[in-house]
């Protein structure tokens, strides 16, 4: 920044509208510009709204390829709203200085309740029973009505034993669980040959995009219930389907889609299907608190500090 009165004040972009504590955190000392949120923006749109930026807070859905992180070499800083960075070329960012910060910690409670909450929908046909109480109108009691699946008992098989993955372990073992868990990076055969639900919690990166493909689907056992609250490619969404469609799979539970915002459509009609909007960390006080880390990183760094949560 230059020296004196003439001082100019940094711009900050949000792509999107965010928690307010955001802007709130950032507009005593900086220009912020908020632009609405898009379901998915183009690296051209990105390329406009970035053009007046010095830092910006940017959604996982905002494609920070290296064309789009170098036609704007004014942005110093960018604070992705998300504990997942897969949407940006962190290469890129490195050889061009750009430092990229994330929202860790935070989230980790919040999405290992939903991806309680979505085991449980699915082994217990939540939706299912919900659609049909308001198609019907009705509600009746039978023995033999919508049996579902008990947990208790049941091995959960976690892919990604790091924080979320953790705290979802400590969950399933208070449902009576039994838990076994992979490092990213090790063999899965013995947890797919075994596990009753497989849910899985690694970043995607090169090494994980379709780590759950027709193979991997096809070493699983008869029935197994998949959750996905991570990011879709890492699934084969259609090996998947493939997959659900034979029986091979007793459902599945997504949160997240191979190429969001689109859903595959052969996944619409299926039953013993849960689909949920990407809202694995949607409360009030998680999304609150990824904001507030994210602000608080572009402040620390325009204020010539080092931000807390650096990727690069
Ligand atoms: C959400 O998916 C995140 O990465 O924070």
């Amino acid at each position: 920044m230059a020296d004196g009165a003439e001082a100019m004040k940094y711009t900050v972009v949000l792509t999107a509208a965010y928690p307010p504590v955001a802007r709130e955190i950032l507009a005593g000392e900086f220009d912020v510009i908020e632009h609405p949120t898009e379901p998915q923006r183009t690296e051209d749109e990105l390329i406009t709204i970035l053009s007046e930026a010095d830092a910006a807070i940017t959604l996982l859905s905002d494609p920070l390829t290296r064309r789009v992180l170098e036609s704007n070499p004014n942005v110093r800083i960018i604070a992705n709203h998300a504990v997942g960075y897969n949407n940006i070329d962190l290469d890129a960012a490195r050889e061009l200085g750009i430092t990229i910060t994330n929202t860790p910690g935070v989230l980790t409670e919040a999405t290992a309740d939903f991806t309680m909450a979505l085991i449980l929908a699915l082994t217990r046909r939540l939706v299912e029973g919900d659609r049909e109480v308001r198609e019907s109108g009705r509600c009746i009691w039978e023995p033999l009505h919508m049996l579902g699946t008990s947990i208790q008992g049941k091995r959960l098989g976690i892919i990604g034993i790091g924080r979320i993955g953790t705290a979802v372990a400590a969950r399933a073992k208070a449902f009576g669980m039994e838990v076994v868990g992979v490092r990213r990076g090790n063999s899965m055969d013995a947890l797919l040959a075994t596990s009753d639900i497989v849910s899985i919690h690694t970043p995607l990166t090169p090494e994980t995009h379709h780590m759950i493909d027709a193979s991997a689907l096809a070493k699983m056992k008869r029935g197994v219930f998949v959750i996905n609250t991570a990011r879709g490619p890492i699934i084969d969404e259609n090996a998947l389907c493939d997959a659900l469609e034979s029986g091979h799979l007793g459902g599945a539970a997504l949160d997240v889609y191979e190429f969001e915002p689109a859903v595959n459509r052969r996944l619409l009609s299926m039953k013993n299907v849960v689909l949920a909007p990407h809202i694995g960390s949607a409360t009030l006080e998680t999304r609150s608190a990824m904001a507030r880390i994210a602000a608080t990183d572009v402040h620390r760094f325009l204020k010539g500090q080092k931000p807390l949560h650096a990727v690069t």
